[in-house]
């Protein structure tokens, strides 16, 4: 990797203060009037996007965003790029580093990205892969901040699969220093070796089977789907089924508790409508600065 290129590829690889100076950089974009087309960051820039899995959010919000900063875009899906036929990710990474300024890619495998960035000679941005989602933790920490204020100190529980998006979660609890209760069945825990680098780097996080228990007066509670896009459904709606955010579940946390999911949400799953429409929620806040950070993350990585 060329150590100068700014990639946006993981929350533990970035230090705290360029994080919040990212966050910083989303708040300003919320703050901003998108019609305003005077000294726009990034005109002359183009970004690819490479999708291997599906997205709305993701594709939509970093799109209309780079569009929103001056920039240009090109998509690329797998069934339609050399990419998803055989073409290596080293040769890619080199051919697409001559047309474009900064690359995102969504895919499955985490090594996929790492190699994108090691051959690339120009910012790679993590859009998702199965162990982790940065971008999305950068909008749920604005979306906490923008209704709480600073997010440090404070407890956000999550109910549900130790997936990608708990990956960051527990990132996200040890650079933004926030205390995060986990509860997932046994079988469904997050990625171990990721728990033990927070637990190392001094991080407050907790893992249970019981959601009660991990909600009991937390500040914001989440989850996201039982069944990711790697996922086969087999067994697992059966056994996160204790897990489902009801009302019941909000009223264990805080009165003035938020509820957050990345979404596409599975309504009666995961969450039931009472908490995703109730009172609780800011998720469309939340999709909403996927765009908001995201212009942060781009002006980073081209800055
Ligand atoms: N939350 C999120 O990443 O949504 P998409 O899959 O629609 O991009
Ligand atoms: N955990 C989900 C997140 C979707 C944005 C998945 O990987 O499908």
């Amino acid at each position: 990797m060329t150590s100068s290129l700014k990639h946006f590829l993981d929350l533990d690889v970035i230090d705290r203060a360029t994080l919040r100076e990212i966050i910083e950089l989303g708040n300003g974009s919320r703050e901003s009037d998108p019609s305003n087309r005077s000294n726009l960051p990034l005109v002359g820039k183009t970004l690819a996007m490479m999708f291997e899995k599906p997205s709305t959010r993701t594709r939509v919000s970093f799109e209309v965003g780079m569009r929103q900063l001056g920039g240009e875009v090109v998509v690329l899906s797998q069934s339609e790029t050399q990419f998803g036929h055989g073409e290596t990710i080293a040769d890619t990474a080199r051919v697409l580093s001559r047309f474009v300024d900064v690359i995102m890619l969504r895919t499955d495998d985490p090594q996929k990205l790492a190699d994108l960035a090691k051959y690339a000679t120009v910012p790679v941005i993590n859009g998702l892969t199965d162990l982790s989602h940065p971008c999305q933790l950068m909008a749920d920490v604005m979306t906490f901040e923008q209704h709480r204020g600073p997010i440090a100190g404070r407890t956000v529980a999550y109910c549900g699969d130790g997936n990608n998006v708990v990956n960051s979660f527990i990132h996200a609890a040890t650079q933004f220093e926030f205390s995060l209760r986990l509860a997932c069945p046994d079988s469904l825990r997050p990625d171990p070796s990721i728990l033990r680098w927070a637990i190392e780097a001094g991080a407050d996080v907790t893992v249970t089977d019981d959601p009660l228990e991990a909600v009991d007066q937390a500040d914001c509670v989440v989850t996201d789907t039982w069944v990711s896009m790697h996922n086969k459904e087999e067994d697992r709606v059966q056994v996160l089924t204790p897990y489902r955010v009801t009302e019941k579940v909000m009223q264990h946390a805080k009165e003035d508790a938020l509820f957050m999911h990345c979404l596409p949400a599975h309504r009666g799953d995961e969450v039931v409508d009472e908490v995703i429409d109730g009172r609780w929620s800011v998720v469309w806040d939340e999709a909403e600065n996927r765009l908001h950070a995201q212009k942060g993350i781009l002006q980073w990585c081209l800055s």
